[in-house]
């Protein structure tokens, strides 16, 4: 966050933060934006919660708080401001409606949804539920309120398998990433199967041996990083550190040097010695680390961009302070059990 009162002082604090990392001319024009959007903030009594997957300049410029999903759901639920607006996708705003429904709860761009939170339904869920009758469903954050709601507990990628090993049995219905799924699986030592799908109908062989279930979703960014690029970088950059996301596949986790949520990633960077850095994340990440912490070497080599991230634009997020644009609005019956496997999440810590 900028500590600048003055048009002048965010243009010199924005390209202190940011040379080398965003054009000068972009950052004059960015400036500009960030300022009205500070003012009006305080005026409105609004707060700005920003994802680490938010583009430079409004990252280092208008969020109050910037963090992964679980940091900013914990944050979200002890909002006073009246107005929250949440620099992330949809399903992030949500959460945070879910939490604090007091308050107005404002998403910067008419839609911005999630390959993960897409591929399932509440009718999925409730299927799951009658074709594994009393297994507990542990549901990512990355899903919607309607399908929060039919499930026992959330989790996101920082503490999945705390909430595995919270479980007081060993089946689980894991949804709705398949990577996800996997990798936790092999930390928790799970025996998974993953459901076959044509679109239409989802294929569950129950032949084998198994204790967790998941489900055919992917993330559309972390998906297309393959071990092979990791080959290629390392033939490069020997003694790169490559950090992963554990939406990622379980070969890619197994061939990086580390992998966890958003904040672990930027943790990992920070606190471990490496001569470089390769993260398999969207591209945006990487350009904001490279900001925070200029000393280390970040190869930027990634241009995977999350389209729905991308929505959220600092000209966007203005127009959410100026026009109260766009209220999340969740159905009570469903906000109300959504936030039960929400709040059970927070309570494990
Ligand atoms: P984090 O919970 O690690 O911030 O990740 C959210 C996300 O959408 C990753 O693609
Ligand atoms: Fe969803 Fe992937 Fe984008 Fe994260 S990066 S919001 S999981 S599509």
């Amino acid at each position: 966050m900028l500590t600048a009162t003055t048009l002048e002082q965010t243009r010199e604090e924005m390209h202190e933060k940011l040379r080398g990392i965003v054009p000068e001319v972009e950052i004059d024009y960015k400036a500009e934006i960030a300022y009205e959007i500070n003012r009006l903030k305080k005026e409105k009594n609004a707060v700005i919660l920003g994802h680490n997957y938010m583009e430079p300049a409004l990252f280092h410029s208008v969020p109050d708080y910037v963090g992964d999903s679980l940091g900013l759901s914990r944050i979200a639920a002890k909002a006073d401001a009246d107005i929250i607006i949440f620099c992330g996708v949809e399903f992030m705003a949500e959460t945070a409606k879910i939490l604090n429904p007091t308050k107005t709860v404002l998403l910067p761009a008419a839609k911005a949804g999630c390959s993960l939170a897409a591929s399932i339904t509440a009718e999925d869920v409730r299927n799951l539920k009658a074709r594994f009758p009393g297994v507990p469903v542990v549901t990512y954050v990355n899903t919607y309120a309607d399908v929060k709601a039919e499930t026992d507990i959330c989790c996101t990628s920082g503490n999945a398998a705390a909430v595995i090993n919270s479980l007081d049995t060993d089946n689980v219905i894991f949804l709705p990433d398949e990577y996800l799924a996997r990798n936790v699986a092999e930390q928790t030592g799970k025996n998974i199967i993953v459901p076959t799908t044509n679109g239409v109908n989802v294929n569950f062989d129950t032949s084998g041996d198994f204790n967790m279930v998941g489900w055919h979703g992917k993330c559309e960014v972390h998906d297309k990083f393959s071990v092979e690029d990791i080959q290629n970088i390392r033939l490069q950059f020997p003694d790169v550190a490559v950090v992963s996301h554990p939406e990622c596949s379980p070969e890619v986790v197994h061939a990086s040097d580390f992998a966890g949520s958003t904040r672990e990633m930027i943790d990992y960077v920070k606190n471990v010695d490496a001569e470089r850095y390769l993260l398999l994340t969207e591209c945006s990440m990487g350009d904001n680390i490279a900001a925070s912490v200029p000393e280390k070497d970040m190869l930027r080599l990634c241009s995977v961009r999350c389209p729905h991230m991308n929505q959220i634009t600092m000209e966007e997020t203005l127009d959410a302070l100026r026009y109260n644009q766009y209220e999340i609005h969740i159905d009570e019956d469903i906000r109300v059990k959504a936030a039960k496997a929400v709040e059970r999440m927070i309570a494990i810590g």
